[in-house]
């Protein structure tokens, strides 16, 4: 018989993550009456936690595994838009020293999320985002992206019956358009940067209740990336890795794992051990990094950025206190990596693994490379990088 606590939501209101005023969980929301983002908050108990620990041997891999952790209503099978996303493997590199030698004696996992529908890991926030849309009564959905944003929330869209548009800079490459297009959705290629398509957005208004999905600036897309730091607890058994590197623009993947493993203790499935955060960015756009030695609470939007790392062209970020603080909190690092070194790196580990790598897992390994020389990262240690989105989209 099913635990009685099991198969409904947890959540139970918004949180102001700046102020921690609350809001009805029941209502649509996007930013705080201060301007930054609301949390989901959950009812959590160890009672709770136990009969989710017990309850999950027996289900299907993929992100809806979570769904008490989950802020859906009705997140049966029949009722949610599901394109079978989350559930990705943690694979681990055991050729590792021969493409890189400071490897020997670290233990290393690639957190493969380019096996997501899409092929980024952008389908696990854009799935509970159009969820949540759907289920508060929007009547279209739209964001402002770099690439893989915009082709998640077009076929997210498709899948719920709702009408998209998205906005792209003008030098988004054709496959992105042509992927967003032949799934239904109006795309705009407007201006230079993520922040000129993202006014240019706002501009036109919300098209008769259009919901604009864009990083951060609504609640659920966080809440759909927490289901990585869920899944590498779980792969892990409930003992956290000692590194997790992730390619960070908008940072909602930071901010969302930081809040699984802060839940996760509340159900008491671990203790307060945390992994320490790796912000990787670019070195043409790296407001965090900059911010980070600087040692500021806020990171200064990054003046022309230039990296053709598209998914990293992120000159402003809303959450930008919270990444920091995540950083701060696990003693973490911030690292700009060179960009002209990405052919060389990708082609090292695509002929020495076997895997495909998009730039942004590429610009992990050199974040990698660097700590592992630097010896930040010691012998014995386990280390997940993150491959966030498949090269076929570019
Ligand atoms: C493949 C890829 N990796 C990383 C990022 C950055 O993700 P986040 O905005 O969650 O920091 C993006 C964002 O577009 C992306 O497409």
């Amino acid at each position: 018989m099913t635990d009685p606590v099991l198969d409904q939501t947890w959540a139970c209101e918004l949180r102001c993550s700046a102020t921690g005023t609350t809001h009805p969980l029941n209502e649509p929301a996007f930013l705080s009456p201060a301007g930054k983002p609301w949390l989901v908050q959950y009812q959590l108990s160890q009672a709770k936690g136990e009969a989710l620990r017990r309850a999950l041997p027996h289900r299907p891999w993929s992100l809806w595994r979570y769904r008490e952790l989950l802020p859906v209503i009705d997140a049966t099978e029949t009722a949610r838009v599901d394109l079978g996303e989350g559930g990705t493997p943690l694979v681990p590199l055991r050729r590792a020293s021969s493409w890189l030698p400071e490897a020997e004696g670290v233990e290393l996992l690639l957190k493969q999320e380019a096996l997501n529908p899409t092929g980024s890991f952008k389908d696990r926030g854009l799935s509970l985002a159009v969820n949540r849309a759907r289920e508060l009564g929007a009547r279209g959905v739209q964001l402002p992206s770099a690439g893989n944003a915009a082709i998640a929330l077009s076929a997210y869209a498709a899948a719920a019956g709702l009408p998209a548009r998205v906005a792209m800079p003008r030098d988004t490459p054709s496959v992105v358009i042509d992927r967003c297009r032949e799934v239904g959705a109006e795309v705009f290629t407007e201006g230079s940067s993520l922040v000129e398509s993202g006014a240019f957005l706002a501009a036109q208004g919300d098209h008769g209740n259009f919901w604009n999905l864009a990083t951060l600036k609504e609640p659920y897309r966080a809440e759909g990336k927490k289901t990585m730091g869920l899944e590498i607890a779980e792969q892990f058994n409930w003992q956290l890795p000692d590194w997790i590197l992730y390619p960070t623009g908008g940072g909602t993947g930071i901010v969302g794992m930081a809040k699984a493993f802060d839940e996760l203790e509340g159900l008491g499935l671990i203790g307060s051990k945390r992994p320490r955060f790796v912000v990787v960015q670019m070195n043409g756009c790296a407001p965090i990094v900059r911010a980070f030695e600087l040692g500021t609470s806020h990171a200064e939007p990054w003046q022309a950025p230039k990296t053709k790392v598209w998914g990293l062209r992120v000159p402003i970020a809303v959450g930008d206190f919270l990444i920091l603080d995540a950083l701060n909190k696990t003693e973490g690092r911030a690292l700009a990596v060179d960009e002209d070194r990405l052919p060389e790196v990708t082609e090292r580990f695509r002929t020495h693994e076997g895997h495909l790598l998009g730039p942004e897992g590429a610009a992990v390994l050199l974040a990698l490379e660097q700590l592992l020389s630097d010896g930040t990262i010691e012998q014995n240690s386990r280390v997940v990088l993150f491959q966030t989105g498949h090269p076929a989209n570019y």
